[in-house]
């Protein structure tokens, strides 16, 4: 059986950032409440497109793995914000990273989206379907943010992550992984005025970021919990197996929660919900990437993801880096 090994990874973060005393003086808000309910410091913002974010860290990953845009078979882009719906928004990062030919895809499970993705693309290399895939997680939340709403603007932020997998003989890369979607209660999370469930006839308004923050915190902290329970029991692991724990970064509360159930020290736990706030389907491709800067990620390290999102989707990923 071939794995898919993460051979290259590579993130852009938007130079310009937000910080909550600036927000403050644009919403009715304080670094105070902002900082003890969610942990987020700054956010950045993006004046280039969720293709040219996607297409900045897709080049870092493949300068990392040392290889070229041809090497690659399929670019897959985990997002919810798109630069364009036709074409997709994959096609113009293949086009942009040069992968000529590669097949090309976008993935909208939100937050969950890049751990979809890292399980879509790893099947197809285990299966024999392709040799090497970018996998990308790009997002421009700022877009939708409404500014004048205090309990989303704080929240969101932009930027991208991106890993490269390669066929490979080493047992490593993503060896257990579950996904799923409770689309029961799908609408308390989502952003209206956006998609083609509109009247052709009437002006819709303008697009806005709407949530149920305190169900969705509680369903988050329960579905992440769940599922990295349900894959440590399918990779045959044990808590005590884990390196490192990179979760989705929505709050810091949530994380703190997760961490508490699971019972993970804080040494083990990538955070940096602190400096980006919430970038969507990036924040676990970013904060796996700097998770490797810090040292936090070595070689052969056991690492435990989970995210959550509108769907309301949930995924949980074992992998070996
Ligand atoms: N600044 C100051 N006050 C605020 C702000 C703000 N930015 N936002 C809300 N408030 C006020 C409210 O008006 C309310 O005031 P009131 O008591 O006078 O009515 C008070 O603060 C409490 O608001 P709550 O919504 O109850 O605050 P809570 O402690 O639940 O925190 C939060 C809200 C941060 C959104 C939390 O519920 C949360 O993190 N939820 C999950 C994350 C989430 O929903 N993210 C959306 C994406 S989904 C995902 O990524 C998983």
């Amino acid at each position: 059986m071939k794995y898919a090994k993460i051979t290259g990874w590579g993130k852009a973060i938007p130079p310009a950032s937000i910080s909550n005393d600036e927000l403050s003086n644009i919403v009715d808000t304080n670094d105070e409440w902002i900082s003890t309910r969610t942990g987020i410091k700054s956010r950045r913002v993006s004046h280039v497109s969720t293709a040219d974010l996607a297409t900045y860290a897709s080049k870092q990953a493949l300068a990392c793995a040392g290889l070229k845009g041809t090497d690659i078979d399929l670019v897959l882009l985990a997002t919810c914000t798109p630069s364009t719906m036709v074409a997709n928004t994959a096609s113009l990062v293949q086009k942009n990273i040069g992968a000529i030919g590669a097949a090309a895809c976008d993935t909208n499970a939100a937050c969950s989206g890049f751990l979809y993705a890292l399980q879509n693309a790893t099947a197809q290399i285990q299966a024999g379907m392709i040799k090497r895939a970018v996998v990308v997680a790009a997002e421009r939340m700022t877009w939708y943010v409404n500014w004048a709403k205090r309990d989303s603007a704080v929240l969101f932020g932009d930027g991208a992550g991106a890993v490269i997998l390669e066929a490979s003989d080493e047992p490593c890369g993503l060896l257990g992984t579950k996904t799923g979607c409770d689309s029961e209660d799908r609408g308390i999370l989502h952003i209206s005025n956006y998609g083609t469930d509109l009247s052709r006839y009437e002006p819709a308004g303008p697009s806005d970021l709407a949530f149920e923050g305190r169900e969705i915190f509680k369903r988050a902290v329960t579905g992440m919990s769940v599922a990295c329970d349900d894959v440590l029991a399918q990779a045959n692991l044990s808590l005590s197996d884990i390196d490192v724990l990179v979760p989705h970064q929505a709050n810091l509360r949530i994380i703190q929660a997760i961490q508490k159930k699971l019972d993970i020290a804080d040494d083990k736990v990538m955070v940096n919900i602190d400096k980006y706030g919430n970038t969507s389907a990036a924040t676990i491709a970013i904060a796996l990437c700097e998770a490797v800067e810090q040292g936090l990620i070595k070689p052969h390290a056991n690492i435990m993801s989970a995210a959550f999102g509108a769907g309301l989707t949930w995924a949980a990923s074992y992998i070996k880096w």
